[in-house]
């Protein structure tokens, strides 16, 4: 069996080490901190829960919150172009510091399946 990008990139603190680098470029982006709650803790344990999940690890984040359902999950935010393309500024941002630990093919896959769901949230 093939093993998952969970399990490849080390499981858990991967994803987590992402997330948080993620929140500290939302924190100073000037588009996207006010669309967040002022404590960040519950985002970052739910996108690190639902990469997690995604990638091949534990369905915690499906426990805890159900179906992911990301268009109605994003529907009362305006998610512009503007709002998208700062989304995966800050994404790629947090990727590129953690780049040294992937391979090319990994840091590849991330960052196309970054783009692509953030390309199907657009919803303004
Ligand atoms: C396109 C630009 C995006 C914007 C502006 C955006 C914005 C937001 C905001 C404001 C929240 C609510 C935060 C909270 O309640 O704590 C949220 C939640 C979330 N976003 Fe995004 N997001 C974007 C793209 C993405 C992408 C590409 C993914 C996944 C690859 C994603 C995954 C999630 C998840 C998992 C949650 C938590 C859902 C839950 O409540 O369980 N978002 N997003």
């Amino acid at each position: 069996m093939e093993t998952s990008l969970y399990e490849q990139v080390g499981g858990d603190t991967f994803f987590v080490r992402l997330v948080d680098a993620f929140y500290a470029e939302v924190e100073n982006d000037e588009i996207l901190r006010p669309m967040y709650p002022e404590e960040l803790d519950d985002s970052k344990r739910h996108l690190s829960l639902f990469l997690i999940q995604y990638w091949g690890g534990p369905r915690t984040y499906q426990e805890e919150r159900g179906h992911p359902r990301l268009r109605m999950r994003h529907a009362p935010f305006r998610v512009t172009k503007r709002a998208r393309d700062a989304w995966l500024d800050a994404m790629n941002a947090a990727l590129a510091m953690v780049r040294d630990e992937l391979s090319n093919e990994q840091f590849d896959e991330l960052r196309s399946y970054f783009d692509m769901v953030a390309h199907q949230l657009r919803n303004v």
